[in-house]
């Protein structure tokens, strides 16, 4: 989808350059050129040589190299780029891009663009949220700066909250909103994807939930987005960051995650990949629900929950045009999906196993099968934004053809 565009890879230094080496791996996947500029401090994260052997390019640091000013001057780097993009974006260098200064050649590139340029930031929570760095955000978003991330998480300065830098996989996807608009055949869709688990009350304490950690269809809604379609992700409660150009409703119950899908409004794509629990307690308690000395464990009544996928896809005008659920199963995978498919009345179903040995739930990884009235196809074992962005391109396919083809599918 980056096919011909040209990526200037200006890689600064801080412990999240390493994150450059697998970023250049995936825009030369979806087809890109990269050439890398390098800073001083950048060189004492990760080598000119990584970068020279994965771009296939030769690497830039020195203004003031008679070589490289001969063979391509400054300005001709940022000449011959579709998009700057700055990884990581540190404090000194935002300070430095929105000071306008030009002490190195990564400075002096990015003052001399008249290119579009995106940044991602990563530095400490503390200099992240210091007030001379938020006036720099500020004063480089007012000139048209763009900014994939930072999001919140473990740190390896042992601290958490906002600063990290985002993953190599959103910042490839936010490059191509940037660069090749036209690889957006989902635009002018709207979706919503559900993703996570859902956590039922017992009493204010205590809860019922699962494994799940919202990978899966948070890569599902982040891949729909890439392709142009309007997304709102109903999640319930995760440890991971939301994901860029998505609008994000947090839920914990299974009803708040149906109220939510319905308050999206009309839709043309469902995507249920939440673990959703079947049932709720029938009675969850004001209060705790005290441990009595002699008295036996409290018996728990379930009732069940209401059922999202079987609820969007009941036919009527309201229906999304596609609804695709998933089947978690342990057991006879593809036989037991077929008959979710038809049960709960959905497009397609995507199958996964989830047995504890397959590390489904929470891994990154995803073996699984697609179902639809046209018959079963079994994808090999991807990474979970590989499943997500090949589903997300089989939906953008099926609204490409007209109804005829799909009837065939
Ligand atoms: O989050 P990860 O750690 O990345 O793991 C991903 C995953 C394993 C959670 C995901 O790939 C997956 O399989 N999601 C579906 C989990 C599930 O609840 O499956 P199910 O077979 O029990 O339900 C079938 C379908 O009905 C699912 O689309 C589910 O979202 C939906 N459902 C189920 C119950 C309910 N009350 N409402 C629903 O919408």
């Amino acid at each position: 989808m980056l096919k011909g565009k040209r990526i200037l890879l200006v890689v600064a230094g801080g412990i999240a350059a390493f994150k450059a080496l697998e970023l250049i791996r995936r825009l030369r996947e979806r087809g890109a050129a990269v050439r890398c500029v390098l800073t001083e401090a950048g060189a004492k994260f990760v080598t000119p040589l990584s970068l020279q052997a994965l771009s296939e390019d030769r690497v830039y640091g020195d203004m003031f190299s008679l070589t490289d000013e001969s063979e391509m001057g400054h300005i001709q780097l940022s000449r011959d780029a579709d998009l700057l993009v700055v990884v990581p974006a540190t404090a000194d260098l935002l300070a430095r891009m929105a000071a306008g200064l030009a002490n190195d050649l990564a400075s002096t590139v990015l003052l001399a663009t008249d290119k579009p340029v995106l940044v991602a930031p990563a530095m400490n929570v503390r200099m992240w949220t210091h007030a001379a760095t938020v006036a720099n955000v500020e004063t480089l978003k007012r000139r048209g700066i763009h900014f994939v991330g930072p999001t919140e998480g473990a740190m390896a300065c042992n601290e958490f909250g906002p600063g990290r830098m985002s993953e190599a996989a959103e910042i490839a996807d936010a490059i191509e909103r940037l660069v090749a608009p036209a690889a957006r055949p989902l635009a002018g869709r709207r979706a919503v994807v559900t993703s996570g688990p859902t956590r039922e009350a017992i009493d204010p304490v205590r809860y019922i939930s699962n494994h799940s950690s919202g990978k899966q269809g948070h890569a599902i809604a982040a891949a729909l987005a890439a392709l142009g379609a309007e997304v709102t992700l109903v999640s319930g409660p995760v440890a991971i960051a939301d994901p860029p150009g998505v609008k994000t409703v947090a839920v914990e119950s299974a009803d708040q995650m149906l109220a939510a899908c319905q308050q999206a409004g009309r839709v043309d794509i469902a995507v249920c990949a939440a673990a959703v629990a079947d049932w709720k307690v029938a009675r969850p308690t004001g209060a705790k629900i005290k441990k009595k000395p002699g008295a036996p464990p409290p018996g728990l009544e379930l009732t069940p929950n209401p059922d999202i996928l079987a609820t969007l896809s009941k036919p009527g005008a309201g229906r999304p045009a596609l609804v695709v659920g998933f089947a978690a199963e342990t057991e006879a995978v593809v036989a037991n999906a077929i008959d979710k498919r038809q049960r709960k009345g959905c497009d397609w179903i995507v199958a996964n196993d989830v047995s504890p040995a397959t590390g489904t739930f929470g891994g990154d990884r995803n073996t699984v099968h697609l179902v639809s009235a046209a018959g079963v196809e079994d994808w090999p074992t991807l990474a979970k934004d590989e499943v997500a962005r090949r589903l997300a391109g089989r939906i953008a396919l099926h609204f490409a053809q007209p109804p005829k083809a799909e009837a065939a599918e």
